[in-house]
């Protein structure tokens, strides 16, 4: 692995990832809004950056070319399919056997056979009815966007993160196939591990083709369950 691209690389966790990507001695090249570049200024010198809709598909042509990894954060932004766009354009122009590693929310499920806890559901149910009236997100966005990444065949990974929270790193998270297994009730992981754990999948084929369903290593579910 030697060229990365990251698409959404100014939000947080795009810019945690720059970071551990670098840390990781990989080129990289990040996609932004361009009124968002300036959130970058303390990378300029040491990435290329695309400015441009994340779901514009020539942008993503031209920003994961030559890549062996992209790092795509899948945000459900508008409601002009906005995840599905983006996550589109990288299963359309990534080179053949690049690793594809999207981020999403725990509320995606791949086989369905995930038990929400009822304050995701509640939070859930809410989102949907504000955003009936004032559509600044579409939740749909992002489960189409991971229907059509589960169904390519693809070098794909689906890293579905806990709520999380900012702070020093605790390590590489761990990571279980169901919402509901025992080792994610904490619910809650360090956005720079999160970041970690983004990165590191670039390099684990045991990650090829699955949905982890993430949680810090320090959270008390993730002790109980190691010990
Ligand atoms: N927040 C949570 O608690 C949580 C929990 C689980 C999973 N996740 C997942 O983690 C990922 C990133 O979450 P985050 O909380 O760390 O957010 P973030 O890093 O702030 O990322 C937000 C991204 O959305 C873009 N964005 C913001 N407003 C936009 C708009 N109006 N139109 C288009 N793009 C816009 C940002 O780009 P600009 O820099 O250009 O604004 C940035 O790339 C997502 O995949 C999310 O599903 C989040």
């Amino acid at each position: 692995m030697k060229k990365i691209c990251i698409i959404g690389t100014s939000g947080k966790l795009g810019q945690y990832m720059v970071q551990h990507a670098l840390d990781h001695g990989y080129e990289v090249v990040g996609v932004c809004r361009e009124k968002s570049v300036s959130k970058l200024a303390a990378f300029k010198d040491r990435i290329t950056i695309i400015p441009g809709a994340t779901n514009n598909r020539d942008v993503i042509q031209q920003a994961v070319a030559g890549c062996d990894g992209v790092l795509t954060v899948l945000v459900p932004w508008g409601n002009q399919q906005y995840s599905t766009g983006t996550a589109q354009a990288v299963l359309d122009y990534a080179q053949p056997g690049a690793r594809l590693i999207f981020s999403c929310g725990w509320h995606i499920t791949r086989d369905g056979k995930d038990v929400f806890p009822p304050a995701l559901q509640r939070d859930e149910k809410i989102a949907r009815w504000i955003t009936r009236i004032v559509p600044f997100i579409d939740l749909d966005d992002q489960v189409e966007a991971c229907r059509r990444i589960f169904a390519s065949d693809t070098r794909w990974t689906v890293v579905r993160g806990s709520d999380l929270e900012e702070g020093a790193s605790q390590g590489l998270p761990v990571w279980s196939q169901h919402v509901g297994d025992a080792i994610l009730a904490s619910n809650m992981t360090r956005r720079v591990d999160y970041a970690l754990f983004m990165v590191e999948a670039l390099t684990n084929d045991a990650l090829v083709q699955q949905a982890p369903a993430i949680v810090g290593c320090q959270t008390p579910s993730a002790l109980a369950v190691k010990v």
